[in-house]
């Protein structure tokens, strides 16, 4: 079969949220986690079958998708989990707002590395809890976690660690080592490790992708990884994704703090998934052949035409971190939208103003011409 990575359909006037912030201006949308390529033909079969059967009833995880995720997490990360493990949810940002109930009592604080996912940020701030962010190590280039740095912000009340694994917006694939000696920081401490791992189908290197649930166990922390099949097969839409927690207390904790107010997956949502982990892996090989020459193109761009602008190699994610302190804009994000190409900006994923993340998830023209708009502005 052959898979298109070379064209979109048009997204404008289908409630894209992407494509919606800047409707009516001649601005090119390269900020939030979506792709603008059409879902796997495989998924869109599956999809097509579940609708033609017509009856849309309240809908329980399907034994069939169950068994999908187990042989997925078992083949592709390398872990053993049972289904009574998996707790199914509309999308991991509910997810990891309910964690920060679940685990942390007023008076409580939850740690995390910056820069992050802005809703890594808010979700304690939500759960009316405290919050202790300690910023990435960058060395030659290289980004890393600063253990001496968490060391001294942790304190008695630090409950949770939340971890974004591989990292948006840098795009880092943690490795082992790290992992271990984050395990081993969370044991210590008594933290319950949240592994966001809803990237870690997107490794775009050799690299291993190392998930959290490697740790849990008698002598490893509680540990609560969320996994989607919504960025790497694009269905971020049909709000589908499932919290793995192998520890029945630390479970049954999450559960109950969900209680009432989380609702169900839909049929479509679990179609997707299954149909996504069970035949989409064809279609993945060629979407992460795309954005590796997304990527390496990006880079070599910013490199040899867009001076002031700094970014750092990405390991995974089709997302890249730029620094463009030195272009002295006060509104660096404002500057691109009036040329014409719509970022995310630094400040609400932690960093000092001047910082940017690009989504590079597209047709390479799409690229191109963004990309061109920037140098000409430049
Ligand atoms: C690290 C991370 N977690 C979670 C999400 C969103 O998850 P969901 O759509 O399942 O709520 C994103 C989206 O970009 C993300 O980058």
């Amino acid at each position: 079969m052959n898979y298109d990575f070379h064209t979109c359909p048009d997204r404008r006037g289908t409630g894209s949220l992407k494509w919606e912030r800047h409707a009516g201006r001649d601005i090119l949308p390269m900020w939030v986690a979506d792709m603008d390529f059409s879902s796997a033909p495989e998924i869109i079969t599956a999809l097509k079958q579940r609708a033609a059967h017509g009856v849309f009833g309240y809908t329980i995880p399907p034994s069939s998708t169950v068994d999908a995720v187990l042989d997925y997490l078992l083949e592709k990360h390398g872990v053993r989990v049972e289904a009574e493990h998996i707790v199914w949810f509309p999308g991991l940002v509910p997810a990891i707002n309910v964690a920060c109930r679940a685990f942390v009592k007023p008076g409580g604080e939850v740690l995390t590395c910056t820069p992050v996912y802005p809703p890594f940020l808010s979700a304690s701030g939500f759960a009316g809890v405290g919050l202790r962010k300690v910023p990435l190590a960058e060395n030659d280039g290289v980004w890393d976690m600063d253990f001496d740095a968490l060391e001294a912000a942790v304190t008695p009340q630090t409950k949770l660690f939340i971890l974004c694994n591989p990292h948006n917006p840098v795009g880092r694939v943690f490795p082992v080592g790290t992992m271990e000696r984050l395990a081993d920081f969370c044991v210590r401490h008594g933290l319950v490790l949240i592994s966001d791992e809803i990237h870690c189908d997107l490794v775009l290197d050799d690299l291993p992708h190392t998930s959290g649930l490697k740790f849990s166990g008698v002598n490893g922390p509680a540990v609560v990884s969320m996994f989607a099949p919504s960025k790497t097969f694009n269905l971020a839409g049909l709000a589908c994704a499932f919290v793995v927690i192998p520890d029945g207390e630390t479970r049954r904790a999450f559960q109950r703090a969900a209680r009432g107010i989380i609702t169900e997956v839909n049929a479509f949502g679990y179609a997707g998934c299954e149909a996504a982990l069970r035949h989409g892996w064809r279609w993945h090989g060629k979407l992460l052949d795309a954005l590796r020459s997304n990527r390496d193109f990006l880079e070599n761009f910013i490199a040899a035409s867009l001076p002031g602008i700094r970014t750092w190699h990405v390991e995974a994610t089709y997302l890249a971190w730029l620094d463009a302190r030195d272009l002295q804009q006060k509104d660096v994000c404002g500057f691109f939208e009036d040329c014409g190409v719509g970022l995310s900006d630094g400040v609400p994923f932690g960093a000092p103003p001047g910082f940017l993340r690009l989504n590079f998830g597209c047709p390479r023209p799409q690229l191109e011409e963004a990309l061109g708009r920037m140098a000409s502005a430049l």
